[in-house]
């Protein structure tokens, strides 16, 4: 088991030494149609004196991070300008890289929502993305709301909910920290933190990804349905991915725009169909290749290890030193 943990240090520096991409201008790196997202909540419908907001509309789920991201700006401009270090940043790209992709399109294929041709703007509630991105949506939002950071109050927004399967999810301040409490205390820490103005970046990053790893955390095994609408390699890739997160959040990736681009231009940038086999994927990229190659195998060895290996990793990297040898060699490279 050893072994592999040298390699997935390299694993992890090759993710982003592989895909250095030339950036012009931050805005190429905002996910898809982020202009024409609300960025206020003046933009969405208002019901009774209540912002009424459709997570299963694509424009009106990145909203929420659209208001999310810039009413947090004011947090990270002590670490660099335009924002780009809002480490927030991460889940808005997440979810453009699902749209990008087609992982939110419904994978039943019975409905036309989210296809192309189709219900382009729509998001399935039988898309596994799609329903564990609502909770990585939904939760930060709802709890930012709480914790005061977007100057509204916790009874004028409420989310709509999907034609089906009400009860896996939640719609307002109230239901969501009585259903979730801890992910939604978790992401109120983290707020908490960041409108202090001495933590550090590092600290953030421990927060940000303490409550993203809990936010998963409760929704993990719901959705484990979805798996069968899809291609042997794809929901293998879901449940590698799912993993790996453990991973990504124990050497505390930094989830700012440039980095976060970056490293989603390593995802494979469509649906896996049954005859892919990675690393011998024709139209991936070699980089894409290897990382799936990579998330595979450490799926793989943490499952087969009862999760002991992603024990021994966190207890790694616990040090501090040992997450800057990471970081630095991934900065380096960058
Ligand atoms: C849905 O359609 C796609 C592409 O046409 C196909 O690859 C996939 O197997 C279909 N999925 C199901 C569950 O029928
Ligand atoms: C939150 O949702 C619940 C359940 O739908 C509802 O009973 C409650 O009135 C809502 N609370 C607010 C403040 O909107
Ligand atoms: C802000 O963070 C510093 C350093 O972690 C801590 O000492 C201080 O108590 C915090 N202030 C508040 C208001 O939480």
């Amino acid at each position: 088991m050893m072994f592999l943990l040298p390699s997935l240090l390299c694993a992890l520096a090759g993710f982003v030494s592989a895909f250095l991409v030339e950036t012009s201008t931050l805005t190429d790196l905002y996910p898809p149609l982020w202009k024409d997202c609300p960025s206020q909540f003046s933009d969405y419908k208002i019901e009774n004196g209540v912002y009424t907001i459709d997570p299963w509309l694509y424009p009106e789920r990145m909203g929420m991070y659209k208001i999310l991201v810039t009413f947090t700006a004011k947090y990270f401009e002590r670490f660099g300008p335009n924002n780009e270090k809002n480490i927030l940043w991460g889940l808005p790209l997440q979810c453009g890289w699902q749209f990008k992709t087609g992982r939110l399109t419904d994978p039943t294929n019975v409905t036309e929502c989210g296809r192309e041709n189709g219900d382009h703007m729509c998001i399935s509630v039988n898309s596994w993305w799609a329903c564990l991105n609502y909770y990585l949506s939904a939760l930060p939002f709802l709890s930012a709301i709480e914790s005061g950071a977007l100057g509204i109050s916790s009874d004028q927004v409420t989310l709509l909910p999907p034609p089906k399967d009400q009860m896996h999810f939640c719609y307002n301040v109230t239901t969501c920290r009585s259903s979730f409490p801890d992910a939604m205390t978790k992401w109120n820490t983290y707020f908490q933190q960041a409108k202090n103005l001495s933590t550090t970046l590092d600290d953030l990053m421990k927060y940000l990804w303490i409550a993203h790893e809990a936010t998963l955390e409760t929704a993990r095994n719901t959705f484990d349905n979805r798996y069968q609408y899809y291609s042997k390699p794809e929901s293998d890739f879901e449940k590698s991915w799912a993993t790996a997160v453990n991973y990504i959040a124990a050497i505390r990736f930094e989830t700012s725009l440039i980095k976060t681009h970056k490293f989603q231009t390593a995802l494979p940038p469509r649906l896996l169909n049954s005859g892919d086999q990675p690393p011998l994927i024709k139209d991936f990229t070699d980089c894409q290749n290897r990382v799936l190659f990579l998330l595979n195998l450490l799926y793989e060895t943490d499952d087969s290890s009862g999760h002991k290996f992603l024990l021994l990793f966190k207890n790694v990297m616990t040090s501090k030193i040992l997450r800057k040898i990471v970081n630095s060699a991934m900065n380096r490279l960058l």
